[in-house]
């Protein structure tokens, strides 16, 4: 008999990215092999994120293309996951009458009866929360706890769920519920689970991370248990936010080997009235100080950001602020949006004000300037050491292997024999587009 197969498709953030791995787990365990081909599936799953307008236009364009998989009375169940549905609900079955399952971030552990359901040709709609009565829950079902969100060498653990910042451009608080910590103990277990399944680098993933608390203990006390953990080699977080951000976090990132020399701090905009109207609840001096300090004391720190350009009333003047921080704090990376409005959000009340072509300037000067300073960062690079902890096969060069530094800048490494997992000292040579290439070094630590 064929084996069954299921596709999902992923939209959205790393936690998206996450609950995708998760939704994985379950279907395996089911009986289910994973395809990258809608076609070979007869579960097909579409796991959306609604935090600005283009991704989820993308998502009912594909609904639209995902209809004639059913045609000629196919039998394949399609089901909608992630913050579209947990936002548009029962709307979504309605508009798209191929769609049979609909169903919220927090509702993905119940997959095998919504499918069985389905089955049976029953439309699910399952968009409760999960009860919110204890501050602290966790909230991965004890039954999988063994079931990690690993995939080759890195592990991806949620610490938390939901927001209570409510930026007031942000969507996620009205898709994903209100913030709940899971119990410090509970993340230990599942991140020595990973370890034992061959993990080395692990993430921790929230909204906000650095607000975590649990039992007392904060994101400090937990990134401080977790980076001790044996076998571990790299620990990354993401997102923190810079209200939540302290100078303590700064020192323990400096002095713990494994937690990686890099820092996602979005700063959203320069400018300290546009900070206010977004209810960011910081100023860009204290941005500016708190990484000026981190810089002073761990020279070798990367640092990415996200931006949004556009927001309601910002001034050119207000803009060009943002342009500074950017040529001050010279990131990594820099992720930019022109902003959009949410439905329900704080500022849909305010009028949508600074013109498409306003918004789409200001985002080409954005990518403009970030491109010259990562263009001089990677020529800077050249003649430096870096370990780099390989994560998979360069797709058209042959005897090349892909991986990234502990700054997160991918590298080309040469070595066919190479495998996912090694962590291999090299010299960067150059660059080509983004990607650094290196020669490597000898591993004076390979027979320790
Ligand atoms: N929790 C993370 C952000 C998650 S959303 C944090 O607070 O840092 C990822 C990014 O999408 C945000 O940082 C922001 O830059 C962008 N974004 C969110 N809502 C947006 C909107 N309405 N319009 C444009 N960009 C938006
Ligand atoms: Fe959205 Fe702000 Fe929460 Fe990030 S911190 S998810 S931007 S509300
Ligand atoms: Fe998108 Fe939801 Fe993540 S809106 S960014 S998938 S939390």
């Amino acid at each position: 008999m064929p084996a069954k197969r299921a596709h999902i498709q992923t939209f959205g953030c790393q936690m998206n990215e996450h609950d995708s791995q998760r939704m994985a787990k379950i279907l395996e365990s089911a009986g289910y092999e994973m395809t990258g081909d809608p076609a070979q599936a007869q579960v097909v799953l579409v796991n959306t994120c609604s935090v600005r307008e283009n991704p989820e236009n993308k998502v009912y364009s594909l609904l639209g293309r995902l209809r004639s998989l059913k045609k000629g009375g196919a039998r394949v169940i399609i089901g909608v996951a992630g913050c579209v549905a947990q936002q548009e609900g029962e709307a979504i079955l309605h508009r798209e009458k191929c769609v049979d399952l609909v169903f919220g971030p927090d509702n993905y552990f119940d997959l095998p009866d919504m499918i069985a359901a389905a089955e049976r040709g029953e439309r699910v709609l399952n968009t409760e929360w999960l009860s919110g009565r204890q501050k602290v829950r966790n909230f991965i079902p004890e039954e999988r706890m063994e079931q990690v969100a690993l995939e080759g060498c890195k592990g991806y653990i949620a610490i938390t769920k939901g927001c209570d910042n409510f930026c007031s451009f942000c969507i996620v608080p009205y898709t994903r519920g209100r913030e709940v910590s899971r119990e410090m103990d509970n993340i230990l277990r599942e991140a020595r689970t990973m370890l034992e399944q061959g993990a080395k680098e692990i993430w921790l993933l929230g909204q906000n991370v650095n607000s975590y608390t649990a039992d007392g203990a904060g994101f400090y006390e937990l990134l401080d248990a977790v980076s001790r953990l044996d076998g571990l080699r790299r620990l990354r977080f993401t997102s923190p936010h810079p209200n939540d951000w302290n100078n303590r976090l700064s020192e323990l990132m400096a002095e713990r080997p494994a937690i990686c020399n890099h820092l996602h701090l979005p700063f959203q905009a320069g400018g300290n009235r546009v900070l206010a109207l977004m209810r960011r609840r910081h100023t860009i001096e204290d941005y500016l100080e708190k990484v000026r300090y981190m810089r002073a004391i761990n020279p070798q720190l990367e640092i990415s950001t996200d931006i949004i350009v556009g927001f309601p009333t910002e001034s050119d003047e207000e803009f060009a602020w943002t342009l500074r921080v950017m040529d001050e704090v010279r990131f990594s990376q820099v992720f930019a949006f022109k902003y959009s409005v949410r439905p329900g959000t704080r500022a849909a009340g305010m009028e949508d004000d600074v013109p498409r072509e306003v918004k789409e300037e200001r985002l080409a000067r954005v990518l403009e300037l970030q491109e010259r300073i990562t263009e001089e960062q990677l020529r800077a690079l050249a003649g430096s050491r870096h370990d780099v902890l390989i994560d998979g096969a360069h797709l058209r060069r042959q005897g090349v292997m892909n991986g990234r530094t502990e700054g997160f800048r991918p590298v080309s490494v040469p070595g066919g024999e190479l495998e996912i997992g090694d962590l291999v000292p090299v010299r960067i040579t150059g660059y080509r587009n983004h990607w650094l290439e290196a020669e490597r070094l000898v591993n004076l630590s390979a027979s320790a």
